[in-house]
């Protein structure tokens, strides 16, 4: 039986076993543009161990549902984010790594956040029942605020048009409008779970100031990694506290290549108003268009 009043989500959440061959992929993939080719490039060393982490989470927070229908979300959720994790690692593996770039520092700093940190051990402490609860429930809100950037930043990316004058490489523009798509599609998902256990309205301001705040460093922190490895930049030695990095994406944002820090800070504001439904922020019909057409999850779905 559906529940409308707790679950949002207007599909069954499909799981595409989507697979991605960047053989022939370079590392400026945008070309003439290393900018914003390792700007985006990011998301694989980001990318995976957080979505693992949101996995284990919410397979913790499903005992706690007591709604049919969202319980059915959680799992498309869970098996989407698993599957966006694995092909992001391959990002990582198949596209970095194998063209010389050491990300391995980076994605053992990114692996303690989500593993130690946020675990449900935090940094080793074992929490009482009543606290674990409370804990639960924080990372919950925590990932309700950053899946609300990964739907608004998913419509960014299918909307772009950009990339593809650009002629950007279609591997890795698919695997960012793939995983974009499926954003939008359980967009709502991580905040109908946060209403249902908690709905505390006040702590949102806490969620999303930790979420813009994570989101923000430290995507400026691994792309000035890649970037400092990168012989495009040797001139400019990009630095977190420096000017170029900042200034460039600017650059990049005002030609219409990746959004500006200001669209960052507004898209977090609307997360607060007392009337946020994710629901409002995206259209399903776009994103399945979408993956209607997605070679990789055209692909999918024969094998399937
Ligand atoms: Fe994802
Ligand atoms: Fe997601």
């Amino acid at each position: 039986m559906m529940s409308r009043n707790i679950s949002k989500t207007d599909t069954q959440l499909t799981h595409r076993k989507v697979t991605f061959d960047f053989s022939k992929t370079t590392l400026h993939w945008i070309p003439n543009d290393p900018f914003t080719s390792q700007f985006l490039s990011v998301i694989h060393t980001i990318l995976p161990a957080g979505e693992f982490f949101f996995f284990r989470l919410y397979n913790k927070a499903k005992h706690d549902i007591t709604d049919e229908k969202l319980l059915d979300d959680v799992n498309g959720f869970i098996r989407q984010e698993a599957t966006h994790a694995r092909a992001h690692n391959t990002g990582t593996n198949d596209l970095l790594i194998k063209q010389g770039v050491d990300v391995q520092p980076y994605i053992e700093k990114i692996e303690w956040l989500f593993n130690v940190l946020l675990s449900d051990t935090p940094l080793g402490y074992t929490l009482s029942k009543n606290a674990e609860k409370k804990w639960l429930i924080a990372r919950l809100g925590l990932v309700a605020a950053i899946e609300h950037f990964t739907c608004v930043l998913g419509k960014y990316a299918l909307e772009n048009t950009r990339w593809d004058e650009m002629n950007a490489d279609p591997v890795i523009l698919d695997v960012l409008r793939w995983h974009a798509a499926e954003e939008i599609e359980h967009r709502s998902v991580a905040f109908d779970v946060y209403q249902h256990l908690s709905g505390n309205y006040l702590m949102r301001y806490l969620h999303m100031l930790i979420a813009a705040t994570g989101i923000i460093s430290l995507w400026a922190l691994g792309a000035t990694d890649l970037m400092k490895q990168d012989p495009a930049f040797s001139a400019q030695k990009p630095k977190v506290l420096g000017r170029f990095f900042w200034s460039t994406w600017q650059n990049r944002a005002n030609k219409g290549r990746l959004p500006s820090v200001a669209t960052l800070v507004v898209i977090s504001f609307r997360y607060l108003h007392p009337s946020y439904n994710p629901a409002n922020e995206a259209d399903t019909q776009q994103a399945l268009d979408y993956l209607s057409n997605s070679p990789a999850a055209k692909q999918a779905a024969t094998a399937a």
